[in-house]
């Protein structure tokens, strides 16, 4: 394990340098024997990120033998930057990223890579040229989430007897440029083009929050009601659109109403699937903090691990869920 007792001054040079700091310190009394992780969260801007952040730090804990730094960005990539910096200049042994956006990140990691520290990222992929830059990303399949939406869309519309009526759709995008919002949008957009009949009426960005979807989604009721289907690229986005279309009058269900689809299936989702309101809820599972302990398991071992790893992931409608499966949930 590396030494870490730079840690103080470093942060007190942030600060005098008036730049602002949510990366905690590593105490001078760091024991020599854990493993010292460097973990840059994106924020919490949704129920999903917040298990996500809770499943990384229970599975590095000082228990298990870790010093974890814990650095929230706030939804700023520049604070994310600036805590992995700080993270190297403290020398940690291993840098955990959730990258917001999958641009920007080349100059960083390459001082990262120069650093010879390991860099593990987590939940969202991101675009470099050399790979080398990463030695793990463990995450979600965004396309294939997608394309299980539309999957499903489309035989329900059959089973309805809808296959070749008009059917317009309200797209709420998340964080735009996030692998979330990338792969969930292809996925989306390649349906519409493969079904004629199929139309984006409105596509917003609703942040993957409840508050902004509300806000974007009242904006869209005002220039037209004549929707059927509504794709939010996460619970908290699908919570808000329905909060605004109850609101306006209109029935959220996939059987006689708006279909509403989402991803995450977070136990709030899952119970508005249960009700009816939310029709398809496909799984995007952030308990990735077990993941990310074997694999640095494995490094210290000097062991080989596998470069990228999807995570399996399920999905949940609003014809079969029960109350037990919501039960068995963990998040
Ligand atoms: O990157 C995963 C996405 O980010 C989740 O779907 C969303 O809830 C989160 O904020």
């Amino acid at each position: 394990m590396k030494m870490t007792v730079l840690a103080i001054a470093i942060c007190l040079s942030v600060l005098l340098c008036g730049c602002r700091s949510d990366v905690q310190t590593v105490t001078e009394d760091s024991e020599d024997n854990l493993i010292v992780v460097g973990f840059s969260q994106v924020g919490a801007e949704s129920e999903w990120r917040v298990a996500n952040t809770e499943s990384i730090k229970a599975a590095l804990s000082s228990e298990n033998g870790y010093e974890l730094i814990y650095s929230d960005a706030r939804q700023e990539q520049e604070n994310q930057i600036r805590a992995i910096r700080t993270f190297i200049q403290q020398n940690v042994d291993y840098i955990v990223f959730s990258p917001k956006v999958e641009t920007g990140w080349n100059s960083i990691l390459q001082e990262a890579k120069e650093a010879d520290i390991p860099v593990i990222m987590i939940d969202r992929d991101i675009d470099v040229q050399d790979e080398a830059l990463y030695r793990v990303y463990i995450g979600s399949d965004f396309y294939k989430e997608g394309d299980k939406a539309v999957q499903w869309l489309e035989e329900l519309l059959e089973k309805q007897g809808r296959r070749d009526e008009p059917i317009k759709i309200v797209h709420i995008q998340g964080t735009m440029g996030s692998t979330a919002q990338v792969g969930r949008t292809e996925a989306l957009e390649q349906a519409v083009k493969g079904n004629p009949n199929w139309e984006i009426v409105a596509q917003e960005c609703g942040d993957f929050t409840r508050a902004k979807t509300y806000e974007v989604v009242r904006e869209i009721l005002k220039q037209t009601r004549d929707i059927d289907v509504v794709y939010c690229e996460n619970d908290g986005e699908a919570l808000g659109a329905i909060d605004a279309m109850e609101e306006a009058g209109l029935k959220c269900d996939a059987s006689d109403g708006v279909i509403v689809i989402s991803f995450d299936a977070t136990r709030l989702g899952l119970e508005y699937c249960l009700k009816g309101k939310i029709g398809l809820d496909v799984e995007c599972n952030p308990l990735q903090g077990p993941y990310v302990d074997w694999i640095i398991r494995r490094l210290e071992l000097g062991e080989r691990v596998e470069r990228e790893k999807h995570i399996d992931e399920t999905q949940f409608d609003c014809f079969t869920i029960t109350q037990e499966m919501i039960d068995d949930r963990k998040y």
